[in-house]
């Protein structure tokens, strides 16, 4: 470890709001100690003490006394931990302890990243996320650095073509930035590289298009840039990957038919872009065997769906049970020293544009929507077992309703709205009990609506544009023979779910929903939703009947949602 004269001057630890109460507040151990550990390795060059500051700042560090209170430490005025240093005219020299792992996420720096930082030798992993840096001088000259984060800053202008110096990096996160200009190349003949993500920046031009050989990549994310011209062959080197996001850009071209032999793919997301074309059958034994999330909405494929994959998907045939040790609960890749990176996707889920910054293993989704997709839907699809959401909507699909859709006992959103379908609304659908988002509407269905069970929480605006249907909840009635609507209060009856429960009065369409609009909802896994909203809790009051059923419990999978702004 070379040792290093660390000049904390202007300093990276500038912050925007300094609590001048600091005092006030009580140290945590933990800081504390850990202060006193970063003041232990350092000797202070008093020679060179160049500034009229008084006293020296660590020199009123001292065991037992309340850290916040220390000169040049200020802390969260509601958690009471250290958030901010500022030893501008320390001169400490000495080595910088341990280094090999520096974690300074979720602060409040800004400015440029300072060179020193990016010089510390030892360094393997640099964590800068969730900060406001703006620009980087100078890339990294560490040989050893395998991990760097800097995403949610905001840094600017190109990435430095000196990245690529970079052999070692495996991790390279700079997503949410600001960043242009066209991605290097060489970025992506870094044989090291396991995790690269470039999402949500202002990246033009083409995709890299060297990826060689060795390929590495396990992660690529590119979602949300600029990007045109063509998903480059190359790519299928990668056979190593198990997330491929490319959304929301502007890629021009044909189904990448080379994608489906890669064995490990759990995330393929090609929504928002310009690609065209059927979507053949391509004889290949086993297309996409750990596909779970398969999102291609949005762009202008044609012909009919793609049967061959559909029926391929083995790993949605298969319900996944979490809670297992060896099972995470996240699409995630293991960094340093148990660092984890989590793969993320914005996708829309159950209606709501949705950032899901942590995937769940769970999550199996099909996403066809607005594209030119012609022909029925297959039977088939009965059989993705593990689907819990599946979109459809928006393409010129005809025929009926598959019964088999009746099995997918997971499902809690399906939409195929804005097709061609026909035929009456199959019975089995009614037993989804997890089903929280149905829209059939702008189809050509006719006949009676099901009735009970789940199809007592939709609203009518789930059937609306098909002139043909009728019963409950359409105003239109199915004729004077037929089954006529109950009334509202004695809707769930004893006699009819043989339940030896008081019925409890509710009216229509009081779901337990609070429809905020913000990302949140919850996997509703085997409870069946009507029987929840009657025996389950307090009855909540739906808020906005056409926002879709997201549901807020005691945080859950809240963190991992983030409403798109
Ligand atoms: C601080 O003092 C306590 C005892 O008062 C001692 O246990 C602890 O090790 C000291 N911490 C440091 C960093 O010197
Ligand atoms: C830093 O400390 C080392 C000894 O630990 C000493 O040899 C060196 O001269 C010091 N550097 C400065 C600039 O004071
Ligand atoms: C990469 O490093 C070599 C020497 O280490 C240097 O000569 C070269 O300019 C560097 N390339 C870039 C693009 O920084
Ligand atoms: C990328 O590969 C192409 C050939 O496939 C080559 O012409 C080009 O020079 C390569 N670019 C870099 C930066 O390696
Ligand atoms: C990739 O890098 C190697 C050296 O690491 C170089 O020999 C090769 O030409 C590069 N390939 C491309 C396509 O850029
Ligand atoms: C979509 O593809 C069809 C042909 O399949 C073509 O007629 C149409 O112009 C395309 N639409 C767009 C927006 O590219
Ligand atoms: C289905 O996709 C369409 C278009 O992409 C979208 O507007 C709709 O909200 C999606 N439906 C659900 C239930 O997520
Ligand atoms: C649906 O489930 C039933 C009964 O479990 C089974 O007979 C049928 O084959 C299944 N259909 C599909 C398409 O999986
Ligand atoms: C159903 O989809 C249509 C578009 O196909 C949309 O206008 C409508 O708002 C959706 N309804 C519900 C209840 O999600
Ligand atoms: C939908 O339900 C509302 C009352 O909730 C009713 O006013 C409206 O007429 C219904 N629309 C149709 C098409 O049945």
């Amino acid at each position: 470890m070379r040792l290093i004269l660390l000049y904390l001057h202007i300093l990276l630890f500038h912050f925007t709001s300094f609590s001048s109460s600091s005092s006030n507040l009580l140290c945590h151990h933990e800081d504390s100690s850990a202060l006193l550990q970063f003041k232990s390795s350092f000797t202070i060059d008093t020679e060179n003490y160049a500034c009229s500051e008084q006293p020296q700042k660590t020199a009123t560090w001292k065991n037992g006394t309340n850290c916040c209170s220390w000169h040049g430490v200020s802390c969260d005025t509601v958690s009471g931990h250290v958030i901010g240093l500022n030893l501008g005219c320390e001169s400490l020299n000495g080595t910088f302890p341990g280094l090999i792992y520096l974690d300074l996420s979720n602060h409040k720096l800004f400015g440029s990243l300072p060179n020193w930082l990016l010089d510390i030798d030892s360094l393997q992993f640099l964590g800068l996320s969730h900060n406001m840096f703006t620009s980087m001088d100078q890339f990294i000259r560490n040989q050893w650095l395998q991990d760097l984060d800097i995403s949610f800053n905001l840094l600017a202008g190109d990435i430095p073509l000196s990245i690529c110096n970079k052999s070692s990096l495996a991790y390279l996160n700079l997503a949410h930035n600001k960043l242009t200009g066209i991605i290097p190349q060489c970025l992506a003949n870094l044989s090291s590289i396991q995790v690269l993500d470039l999402q949500m920046n202002k990246f033009y031009g083409t995709i890299p298009s060297n990826f060689s050989q060795d390929c590495d990549l396990r992660t690529l994310n590119l979602n949300g840039n600029l990007l045109e011209g063509n998903l480059p062959k190359c790519l299928s080197n990668c056979q190593k990957l198990e997330a491929l996001n490319l959304g929301s850009n502007k890629i021009e071209d044909h189904f990448p038919y080379w994608i489906q032999t890669m064995q490990h793919l759990e995330v393929l997301v090609l929504r928002e872009n310009k690609l065209y074309g059927p979507i053949g059958n391509i004889n290949i034994k086993h297309p996409f065997p750990s596909l779970i999330i398969f999102d291609i909405s949005s762009n202008n494929f044609s012909g009919p769906l793609p049967k061959a994959y559909i029926q391929n998907f083995e790993a949605m045939k298969t319900v996944t049970q979490v809670g297992q040790e060896s099972n995470s609960q996240y699409m995630e890749r293991m960094g340093l020293r148990g660092i984890k990176y989590y793969d993320s996707v914005t996708m829309t889920v159950k209606g709501n544009n949705i950032v899901m910054v942590k995937i769940p293993i769970t999550f199996a989704n099909i996403d066809l929507s607005q594209n030119n997709f012609e022909g029925e839907i297959p039977n088939f699809i009965g059989q993705l077992q593990a689907l819990k959401g599946l979109n459809l909507s928006h393409n010129r699909l005809t025929g009926a309703i598959p019964q088999s859709i009746g099995n997918l006992t997971n499902l809690e959103s399906l939409d195929l709205s804005s097709n061609i379908l026909t035929g009456a609304i199959p019975a089995e659908l009614a037993y989804l009990n997890g089903l929280e988002v149905l829209n059939l509407s702008h189809n050509h269905l006719m006949g009676e609506i099901p009735q009970g069970k789940q199809f007592n929480t939709f609203s009518n605006d789930s059937y609306e544009g098909n002139l043909r249907l009728c019963g409950f909840p359409l105003s239109k009635k199915c004729g004077p023979e037929q089954y006529s609507p109950p009334s509202a209060n004695n809707f769930w009856s004893e006699e009819k779910f043989g339940f030896g429960w008081k019925p409890v009065a509710i009216g229509y369409g009081c779901g337990a929903v609070l429809g905020i609009g913000l990302g949140y909802f919850m996997f509703l896994i085997g409870k069946p939703r009507w029987l929840v909203m009657i025996f389950g809790g307090q009855p909540k009051r739906r808020v906005n009947r056409r926002r879709t059923r997201v549901r807020r419990t005691n945080g859950s999978t809240m963190n991992q949602m983030v409403p798109m702004s």
